[in-house]
């Protein structure tokens, strides 16, 4: 069986499974069960500064998309930071590390951005015995608004400001969770590393409405007619956290910092694609949420089979192999051709590649042929776009096949085994440029 165990920035856990911080996170009953089911490790529910507990709605928190199977997609949620009382929280988390000694527990921490307040909470963290501090700028709903979270986050220097103050007064590994609610990730990942962090974790939420409840005009979650932006996560954002993991990883300046990753991870398969990304470990939050803590148990088992299978004894041997192999839209191969093609003995004849191809990509997709349905894909008119493929509803009934010799019957031109990217191509004026 695979070695899952991780050793991230020090901090040890029997698999790199780490609940985020968020409700499931939020007490030590939580964590204490969430332990017993096999996660391997937590960020706590993130902890403001001593005095009056924060004051969350009394009504709706979450918005929701769902898939037609009711499958929850994304989650949108307008909940604060923890508003249990600072002492409490401090007395569970020392308790809590004391019983579980080889699980990882990271702290997370959100206070206004001047020094005495990080200078008076971390020491208090420090006493508890976690592992380690998350720094939360990345809420973008409530405590933005009050200077913290986002608002820090989007502000390279104030990262980079903060993150120095952990460094100078606490003695535990710093890592560093951004947000996703702005343009270039890269600035402020460059920005904690700047400051001294030990690592980045990504994603907090992204600003969203998840809908306008249309008898009333608001938008969901509603309290009393009305309605605020709220913090989108679950299995819909997974796509927009991957590509920031990446453009982390790849970056020249922050390459081989360390990385939490996170954001809409709900299988085993997704946490090892970040994993391929560069990620030490991987954090969960919705899926906890709709499936129950649990889930690890699948999470667990089946990146361990993969492993098995692939010959991976640890998450060494696959960590990072992704990245060389995520690059900019001018270096992909433009002499790479490709056709699609349907299995004519799992197709249903349900015509939905055909509609697709014919009103919005290249009518290379029959429908009826000599009177009788029948879906075909017409190579000298197929571009290799790839949409039918995504919108036919049976598994690999559409393939994409690539063309490695003749001539392309599209073109009239020679497939050229050659690697071509658009930095040279005739077209390109800059490589016109260049050239002359
Ligand atoms: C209800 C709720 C509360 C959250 N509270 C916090 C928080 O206090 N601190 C924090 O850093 N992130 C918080 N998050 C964000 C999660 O830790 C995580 O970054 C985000 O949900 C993306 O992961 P997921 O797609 O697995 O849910 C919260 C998320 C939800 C849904
Ligand atoms: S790959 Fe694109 S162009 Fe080719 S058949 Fe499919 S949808 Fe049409
Ligand atoms: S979408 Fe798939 S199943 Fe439907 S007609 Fe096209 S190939 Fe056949």
């Amino acid at each position: 069986m695979a070695d899952l165990s991780t050793n991230f920035l020090g901090i040890k856990s029997p698999n790199p499974f780490w609940l985020a911080s968020a409700p499931p996170t939020d007490k030590a009953y939580n964590v204490e069960r969430a332990f017993e089911a096999g996660w391997g490790g937590v960020v706590w529910k993130t902890l403001g500064e001593a005095g009056p507990p924060v004051v969350n709605v009394n009504g709706p928190r979450y918005g929701a998309i769902w898939g037609p199977d009711r499958r929850l997609l994304g989650l949108n949620n307008i909940e604060l930071i923890t508003d249990r009382d600072l002492e409490i929280n401090l007395r569970e988390i020392t308790e809590v590390k004391k019983r579980w000694p080889d699980r990882a527990m990271i702290v997370s921490i959100m206070v206004p951005c001047d020094e005495q307040s990080w200078k008076a909470i971390l020491p208090r963290v420090e006493d508890t015995g976690a592992d380690g501090i998350e720094l939360n700028f990345g809420c973008p709903h409530g405590m933005s608004e009050r200077g913290m979270g986002a608002s820090v986050g989007q502000v390279p220097e104030y990262i980079q400001m903060v993150a120095e103050w952990c460094k100078q007064y606490c003695r535990l590994p710093v890592i560093v969770k951004l947000t996703p609610n702005i343009t270039d990730i890269r600035y402020p990942a460059r920005a904690a590393k700047a400051g001294g962090a030990d690592a980045v974790s990504l994603i907090n939420t992204i600003s969203s409405i998840v809908s306008i409840d249309l008898d009333n005009f608001a938008p969901m979650p509603t309290i009393d007619g009305k309605g605020s932006h709220g913090g989108y996560c679950g299995p819909a954002v997974k796509p927009i956290a991957l590509n920031m993991v990446a453009e982390i990883a790849r970056d020249a300046e922050t390459r081989g910092l360390p990385i939490s990753g996170i954001g809409g991870i709900q299988t085993w398969r997704d946490a090892a694609e970040y994993i391929a990304l560069g990620c030490g470990t991987v954090q969960v939050c919705t899926a906890a949420m709709t499936y129950g803590f649990k889930i690890v148990q699948e999470m667990t088992q089946g990146l361990s089979d993969w492993m098995d299978e692939k010959g991976y004894a640890t998450l060494a041997d696959f960590q990072g192999r992704a990245v060389p192999n995520v690059t900019d839209w001018q270096h992909l191969n433009l002499n790479y051709i490709t056709k699609a093609k349907i299995d004519q003995d799992l197709c249903i004849k349900c015509g939905r590649c055909h509609i697709a191809c014919e009103d919005t990509s290249h009518q290379a997709i029959t429908s009826m042929v000599d009177g009788v349905r029948h879906f075909e894909v017409m190579d000298d008119e197929c571009v290799g776009c790839n949409l039918c493929v995504n919108v036919c509803p049976v598994d690999d009934c559409i393939t994409m096949v690539e063309m490695t010799e003749g001539t392309d019957p599209r073109t009239g031109r020679p497939i050229d085994p050659d690697y071509a990217n658009w930095t040279t191509h005739p077209n390109n004026p800059m490589a016109k440029q260049a050239a002359e």
